[in-house]
């Protein structure tokens, strides 16, 4: 596997911008693997004892960049439910969703995907401190793998921005949390300030190969059926293009033969949202992002608070639940189905990115 630059094709460091400002990404390269003995590969893993495939990210080890065992850090991540809910395809108006719920994962958010790969990198590059700008969850589970390495952890956050359980999480695991006055992307400008140690937002290509678990996950719990339509929230946009990676590349494994359309649900208040997960006016990811819309026949819907918030109290009435920022994924398949741009037989995955008790506070809103 070897790291390019995703703008300009120049070979890169995957910890860093390239030197065009574009962002470094791993290619699979013509890895060949017979699709069934990878299905069959993923299946026994599965069931067995090994403690590192408890990871549904590094029973993926062929497919991610290749990391010495003994520097690997795991918490047992990847294990994502995939909820059918006839509830939600009512709400939404199509005829079939599920939700896949990437809150339930050990810091309760789909950061733990790429963090368990990028933490590890740091590990193997021999590392002392790591270091995030973050809405909270990158944070969070920054902080945990961190602590689980034994690394220093450093969390620049907007300052009366990241709910009280994020930043309890984050103190908890020992992080170190400095509060910087504006928003995520004052914080993320702040970065620059932190030589010595190890950034791990999603410039760092080694979360990408983590979260692009999250699509194989999806397609092995629905054995390896393509749904219509993936909807995910969008903040820095890291997501989407690491599920757009692992779709690409499930596609190329002859794993699929189709591709999905994404429909990309952004905040309409931006920084202003109460989705705070996703308060962000300058996303890192979006070249990237509007690459993978492309590739992808994707819909991108900005969605306001109301909308989101009342798309949550319906998951959360399921017995599921999630964080706002999460529920725009629900509310953004409804408002697509409205607008005619999702069609009623939709076969819909809903991204769900954060657990319920991430921010406990939006619960008073959603039913107000
Ligand atoms: N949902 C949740 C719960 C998030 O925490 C985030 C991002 C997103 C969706 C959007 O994902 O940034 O890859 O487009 N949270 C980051 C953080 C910004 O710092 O925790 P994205």
């Amino acid at each position: 596997m070897h790291v390019a630059c995703s703008e300009c094709a120049a070979p890169a460091s995957p910890f860093s911008l390239c030197r065009c400002g574009g962002l470094p990404e791993f290619a699979l390269g013509d890895v060949r693997l017979d699709p069934l003995g990878l299905r069959r590969t993923l299946r026994e893993r599965r069931a067995s004892y090994e403690p590192l495939f408890a990871s549904g990210v590094w029973r993926l080890r062929e497919l991610l960049p290749p990391i010495p065992g003994q520097a690997i850090v795991s918490l047992a991540e990847g294990n994502i439910p995939l909820y059918d809910s006839a509830a939600g395809a009512r709400y939404a108006g199509v005829d079939r969703l599920a939700y896949l719920h990437l809150g339930m994962s050990p810091t309760g958010s789909f950061k733990d995907l790429g963090m368990t790969v990028a933490v590890s990198a740091a590990v193997a590059s021999g590392a002392r401190a790591v270091v995030c700008a973050s809405t909270g969850n990158t944070a969070s589970s920054m902080a945990a793998y961190a602590a689980r390495a034994g690394l220093d952890a450093f969390a620049l956050v907007p300052r009366g921005r990241v709910s009280d359980a994020k930043l309890g999480q984050m103190r908890e695991y020992g992080a170190r949390v400095v509060e910087v006055d504006g928003s995520f992307d004052d914080a993320f400008a702040e970065l620059a300030r932190m030589d010595g140690a190890m950034i791990v937002n999603s410039i760092n290509a080694y979360r990408i190969e983590g979260q692009k678990c999250a699509a194989y996950a999806m397609l092995e719990a629905r054995g390896w059926r393509v749904p219509d339509w993936i909807a995910l929230p969008g903040g820095n946009l890291g997501n989407i293009s690491a599920f757009a990676k692992g779709l690409r590349e499930a596609r190329q494994l002859g794993l699929i033969d189709t591709l999905p359309r994404i429909a990309l649900i952004r905040a309409a208040r931006g920084v202003d949202t109460s989705a705070s997960a996703i308060a962000i006016g300058d996303p890192k990811s979006l070249r990237r992002s509007q690459r993978a819309l492309r590739d992808f026949d994707g819909i991108e819907h900005f969605l306001d608070d109301d909308a989101i918030l009342a798309a949550k109290a319906a998951i959360g009435r399921e017995g599921i639940g999630c964080e706002p920022a999460s529920a725009a994924s629900l509310g953004g398949i409804r408002a697509l189905r409205a607008c005619g741009a999702i069609e009623p037989d939709a076969d819909v995955v809903a991204v769900l990115t954060g657990h319920v008790l991430k921010d406990v506070r939006a619960h008073a809103h959603a039913l107000a």
